[in-house]
């Protein structure tokens, strides 16, 4: 499955959920999830990304290995988004900066 990682908190540009086939993108408070169980690692997403948060499970930059995890836990939680929004207001402040986790609302 494709895991979507540290970059997307407090940004979530939501351009990912408009191209994925299978609906598979869940929305928190200020970060998305994909189910694992519903990818189907058809690699639309990624591009699709303007700060890079998403990557392949086996691809997950290192020390971002828990996302892995995180995005099964918190799919199963939060509601489907399948269509594109507005980006959280501060996205701009938030984009270029790393180690977020801290920061995840659920
Ligand atoms: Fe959806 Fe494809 Fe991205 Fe998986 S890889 S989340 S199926 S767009
Ligand atoms: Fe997040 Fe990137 Fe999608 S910031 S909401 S993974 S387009």
């Amino acid at each position: 499955a494709y895991v979507v990682t540290d970059a997307c908190i407090k940004c979530k540009y939501t351009d990912c959920v408009d191209v994925c086939p299978v609906d598979c993108f869940h929305e928190g408070p200020n970060f998305l999830a994909i189910d694992p169980e519903e990818c189907i690692d058809c690699t639309l997403c990624v591009a699709e990304c303007p700060v890079n948060a998403i990557y392949a499970e086996d691809d997950v930059p290192p020390g971002q290995e828990g996302f892995i995890a995180l995005n099964a836990e918190l799919s199963r939680i939060w509601p489907t988004i399948t269509e594109k929004k507005d980006p959280l207001p501060e996205h701009e402040d938030w984009a270029e900066l790393e180690g977020k986790l801290q920061h995840l609302k659920r």
